[in-house]
């Protein structure tokens, strides 16, 4: 049975959600950082870089998922995060769903410095694909197609591809729409920046530690108040 958890703002479910999204109806807008899915092969790896890719494999986290997950049917916005391996399939989708869509950058000051054969990785992609009148929100200043920030992640918060608040403040401060899902919500980031902004959040997220680490945060984030309400540098 799946577990449900009202938590102030944050409707949190522990499962899967290509069973859990189908029964929610419309939602305003989807905010998340899909399973990504790459290939490792060819070129070295730091012994740090390495830890990390092998905790994304064990979490299952380089497999992909099912783009029809994210419809206009369902969402009439859609903010997604996806692996350079990715787009070549993703993009198509996105822009046959939406009716308009910009590609965004997430610019790290702090990539891990390997380069190999390839580019380093200082750079992220993520779609915002939008229906006709869910446009991207915002003063003129907040309305840039690209953020810098340092990766964030101090080992604090235990997953391995937990996103940067920076990033995800950002990121919610251009959606339109009351309310905010993350059906692969991980640690709960894309949830902590929408109630901060006073947005009401669902997510889904299927592996119960993540999930408990995300029921945390969302608890704290409510409990500090709505620090980021209309600011926001
Ligand atoms: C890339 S991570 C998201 C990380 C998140 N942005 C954060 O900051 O913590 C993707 C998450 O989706 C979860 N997941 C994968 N497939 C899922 C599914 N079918 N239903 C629900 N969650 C799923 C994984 O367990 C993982 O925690």
């Amino acid at each position: 049975m799946t577990r449900v958890e009202t938590i102030g703002l944050a409707t949190l479910y522990l499962g899967d959600c290509r069973e859990i999204l189908p029964t929610l109806g419309p939602i305003d807008a989807a905010v998340t950082d899909p399973p990504y899915e790459f290939s490792t092969s060819g070129g070295g790896l730091f012994r740090k870089d390495r830890e990390n890719m092998d905790q994304i494999k064990a979490a299952g986290l380089d497999q992909g998922f099912e783009h029809s997950l994210i419809s206009s049917e369902q969402f009439r916005s859609a903010v997604v995060f996806a692996h350079n391996d990715q787009w070549a399939s993703l993009l198509p989708h996105l822009a046959s769903e939406y009716d308009r869509y910009a590609i965004c950058q997430w610019h790290k000051t702090n990539p891990m410095p390997v380069a190999n054969r390839h580019y380093q990785p200082d750079t992220e992609i993520y779609v915002h694909a939008w229906m006709t009148g869910s446009h991207p929100e915002g003063e003129l200043r907040h309305k840039q197609r690209f953020i810098v920030a340092g990766n964030g992640q101090d080992g604090a918060i235990k997953h391995p591809t937990v996103k940067p608040l920076p990033v995800m403040r950002k990121i919610i401060m251009n959606v339109n729409g009351r309310t905010i899902c993350d059906p692969f919500m991980g640690s709960g980031s894309t949830g902590v920046a929408a109630v901060e902004f006073d947005r009401a959040f669902i997510g889904i997220e299927r592996e119960p530690k993540f999930f408990d680490i995300a029921c945390r945060r969302l608890e704290d984030a409510q409990r500090q108040g709505n620090l980021f309400l209309g600011s926001a540098a």
